[in-house]
């Protein structure tokens, strides 16, 4: 299904079927994306964590200090949809009594971007070169640690059980 437009844009599906799946699977150039239509918008991200590599496919979608936030279903860590932007509640100790607060823990997920031209949705992958923490779970090397990741998952379940 995947053909690549001038430019690295990715044919990745008609606007009305992507609406219609919500949530949508694609592998481009060998990394795994997950696409999302939430509340009239398209957003793409890599689709493993970046904690432990768990499928975000599934996730929640809730709104968390004013941003739409994806919940891993695994951990429930949040990353913002728009930023891919780890989003976590603290406390500052220096405030007394300390008030949790959200807080970001910075970009964690690569985000990608989506455009649509006459009902034809594209995903542009991100070029950016800096290591972004999801990279570690794509890829081959990817598969690899999303694998160990669940052993080690499986591992400590069956002691606790
Ligand atoms: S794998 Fe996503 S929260 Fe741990």
């Amino acid at each position: 299904m995947e053909k690549e437009q001038p430019g690295g844009l990715h044919f990745v599906g008609k606007k009305d079927e992507l609406i219609e799946a919500k949530r949508s699977f694609r592998t481009l150039e060998g990394r795994d994306i997950l696409i999302i239509y939430h509340q009239t918008v398209f957003y793409a991200m890599d689709s493993y964590c970046y904690h432990a590599g768990g499928a975000l496919e599934n996730g929640d979608i809730e709104e968390i200090a004013d941003k739409l936030c994806i919940i891993c279903p695994k951990h429930k860590y949040k990353i913002s949809l728009a930023d891919g932007e780890g989003i976590y509640k603290g406390t500052d100790p220096r405030e007394k009594p300390p008030v949790p607060r959200w807080y970001s823990k910075g970009v964690k997920q690569r985000i990608h971007t989506v455009t649509e031209t006459n009902g034809d949705v594209y995903v542009k992958l991100s070029e950016d070169t800096c290591w972004i923490e999801s990279d570690f779970y794509q890829g081959e090397k990817g598969k690899v640690e999303r694998a160990k990741a669940a052993a080690a998952e499986k591992k400590l379940s069956s002691v606790n059980d």
